[in-house]
């Protein structure tokens, strides 16, 4: 499994695209925008029979890695009113409910620096 890094950089907002490929297969994608302190993803997607192999929890960690390294301390993602089934896989990986907007639940996670970071 290979993980191609996109980034693009306009009026301040840094963008990655993160596309993983399994040999010449596409089977998921994320983006990942970092401005200041808040970090954002959006577009979380793996291929249905890749699902369950630990690719999401990859991509996702690798989006708090990419936000960490760009300066944020929270990151946050935005889940459909349609799409609520996958709360509680957001909440088994750190994120916690904040407040509803525009017909979705918005979710954030802190970005801890640690001690040696300070
Ligand atoms: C949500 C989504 C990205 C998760 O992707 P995924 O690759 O299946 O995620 P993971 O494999 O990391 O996690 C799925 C489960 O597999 C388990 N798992 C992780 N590694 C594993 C492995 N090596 N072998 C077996 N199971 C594993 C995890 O424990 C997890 O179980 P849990 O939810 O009980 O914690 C995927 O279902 C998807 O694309 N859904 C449609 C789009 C969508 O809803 N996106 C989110 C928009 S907000």
């Amino acid at each position: 499994m290979k993980i191609s890094h996109l980034v693009t950089e306009i009026e301040g907002h840094r963008s990655t695209k993160l596309v993983a490929f399994e040999g010449d297969q596409f089977v998921g994608h994320v983006d990942v925008y970092v401005k200041g302190e808040w970090a954002s993803f959006a577009r979380l997607f793996v291929r249905e029979d890749y699902r369950n192999k630990g690719l999401g929890s990859e991509l996702v960690e690798t989006c708090c890695t990419i936000a960490k390294a760009g300066g944020a301390t929270q990151i946050g993602i935005s889940i459909a009113f349609c799409n609520e089934q996958v709360i509680p896989w957001y909440a088994k990986r750190g994120f916690d409910k904040r407040y509803e907007e525009d017909g979705c639940h918005c979710f954030t996670r802190p970005l801890p620096k640690r001690s040696h970071e300070q």
